[in-house]
């Protein structure tokens, strides 16, 4: 694990194997001899450059690494906790085991100094764990270093390292194939966290489920040979004065083949991150068990496998929900929302006053969106905000899709209360609008991950793989609550 620390103070001394500096286009650098690299036009500052000096001026470390900051106007959090990350992946693709990023004071808010930490331990996230290679590089120390800054740069640089670790808690079990991470195996890696970070955890099995009417979620299970697991975990603050309770419902299906419905061999390998919603919530209760917010939160993650076989699920098969609903099941692939059905009414049980789903859930919101927004979609105009205002601080973009009860038309089914799908069109709301029949009427946002929880092709500040998105806004709505 890298060493992550704070220096303040002059950095002529600071032992480093590379120093890294932002640079502003237009700012003309001073320090560093590196003036007239800028005034020949190599280095520009444009957001992300980067560009490596050895033996630099006045200083004892042995490289400087330009990192281009862009306009210094628009210089943001996000912003740096990117060109940290694309800093810091370069230099150790470089072996460079001892990195200091220099902020200037001016820069060095406690946003920012988060960002920064984040972006390193994020950047350093390889989805290689099971190569057995024994020359992975690593990266042994990390320091934020501001001339003249102030004292509680260590509490945010802290900060920064909980949130980035839980994010690539999330990312590692997101990456987990389904041979070793079934719905037991989930249930395992919880109570694990759960007891390192003194969290209660609860696991109901196929039987306690099946006593409490979960018979949507538990006609997703049945196809499969591994047993379902629903895992709740609990955060309770040291006083009790909250009226409000978060609870955080993520999909967690650990592999989804579609079941009957069955999906086509190309790709499919992928489904296996199609718990990346259960695994941001879990996530997301580490960093919170370590920050301690003040409200009640309730992780739930309904883990299932999805698969075909002589037991599964039919299409048209009807089952009964929790709450009492009975859904006609069309294609069986549509099998989040019905575990989330479950989970969410549950959870309203559980006494949690407000919820937040995330979930794999829908190809559609990939065609609507890209990947490069989340889709969300609220019962609830206050939810909308505070989990927009969550992610927007903490850099991971969410879109506000609709979702008027006229769409509730498209989930008729003239056999049971409702389908659970909606047709050709507006996939990813139909789905969402299915989960709203659950959510009744607790303030409620769903965010659909399926086009953000996974990198297709690397960025210069992270690997491709499972992003661990959104943990972090998660972890802030229950700070800022
Ligand atoms: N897990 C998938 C959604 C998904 C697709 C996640 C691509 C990540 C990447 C979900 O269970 C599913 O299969 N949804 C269907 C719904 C359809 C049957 C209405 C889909 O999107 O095709
Ligand atoms: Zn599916
Ligand atoms: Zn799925």
């Amino acid at each position: 694990m890298m060493k992550i620390a704070t220096e303040i103070g002059p950095l002529a001394q600071l032992e480093a194997d590379a120093l890294i500096v932002p640079v502003f286009e237009g700012v003309r650098e001073e320090r560093f001899g590196v003036g007239e690299l800028i005034d020949a036009g190599e280095v520009t500052g444009k957001s992300l450059e980067l560009t490596i000096l050895h033996h630099p001026q006045g200083v004892a470390a042995k490289r400087i690494l330009l990192a281009g900051a862009g306009k210094a106007d628009k210089f943001d959090a996000p912003l740096l906790r990117r060109l940290s990350g694309a800093a810091v992946r370069l230099l150790k693709s470089k072996s460079v085991k001892k990195i200091a990023l220099v902020l200037d004071p001016a820069q060095a808010s406690a946003a920012n100094v988060s960002a920064a930490v984040e972006g390193a331990i994020l950047a350093l996230f390889e989805p290689d764990r099971y190569k057995t290679d024994d020359d992975k590089k690593s990266v042994d120390s990390f320091a934020l270093a501001v001339e003249g800054g102030t004292s509680d740069l260590a509490a945010a640089a802290e900060r920064g390292r909980i949130l980035a670790e839980a994010q690539n808690f999330t990312r590692d079990l997101a990456n987990e194939p389904g041979n070793l991470l079934t719905p037991l195996l989930m249930a395992d890696a919880a109570r694990k966290m759960a007891a390192e970070y003194h969290l209660e955890c609860e696991v109901l099995d196929r039987e306690q489920m099946a006593k409490l009417g979960m018979g949507a979620l538990l006609g997703v299970a049945q196809g499969s040979a591994e047993p379902p697991a629903l895992i709740v975990v609990r955060y309770k603050p040291a006083s009790g004065e909250s009226k409000a309770h978060l609870g955080l419902v993520g999909k967690g299906v650990t592999f989804d083949t579609g079941g009957i419905s069955i999906k086509p061999a190309d790709g499919m390998e992928k489904m296996k991150y199609d718990m990346a919603g259960g695994a941001a919530m879990l996530g997301a209760m580490r960093a919170i068990a370590q920050l301690k917010p003040s409200i009640p939160v309730t992780a739930l993650v309904p883990a299932v496998e999805n698969m075909p076989g002589s037991r599964a699920m039919r299409p048209g098969d009807i089952v009964t929900a929790m709450s009492g609903k009975t859904i006609e099941v069309i294609n069986t692939d549509a099998e989040g929302r019905l575990i989330l059905a479950d989970a969410l009414h549950y959870a309203k049980q559980l006494g949690c006053t407000h919820l937040v789903d995330a979930a794999t859930l829908t190809g559609a919101i990939a065609v609507a969106l890209g990947h490069l927004n989340a889709g969300l979609f609220a019962n609830d105009d206050g939810m909308r905000d505070r989990v927009m205002a969550a992610a927007k601080a903490e850099g991971d973009r969410m879109w506000v899709m609709p979702l008027e009860d006229d769409y509730k038309d498209y989930l008729k089914s003239p056999f049971a209360d409702l389908a659970n799908v909606g047709g050709r069109y507006g996939g990813a709301v139909t789905a969402a609008m299915f989960l709203k029949e659950f959510a009744g009427d607790t303030p409620w946002v769903h965010l659909d991950i399926a086009g953000t929880a996974w990198i297709d092709d690397g960025k210069p500040y992270l690997s491709k793989g499972p992003s661990g998105m959104p943990v972090r806004t998660f972890v802030r709505l229950a700070m800022d609550w």
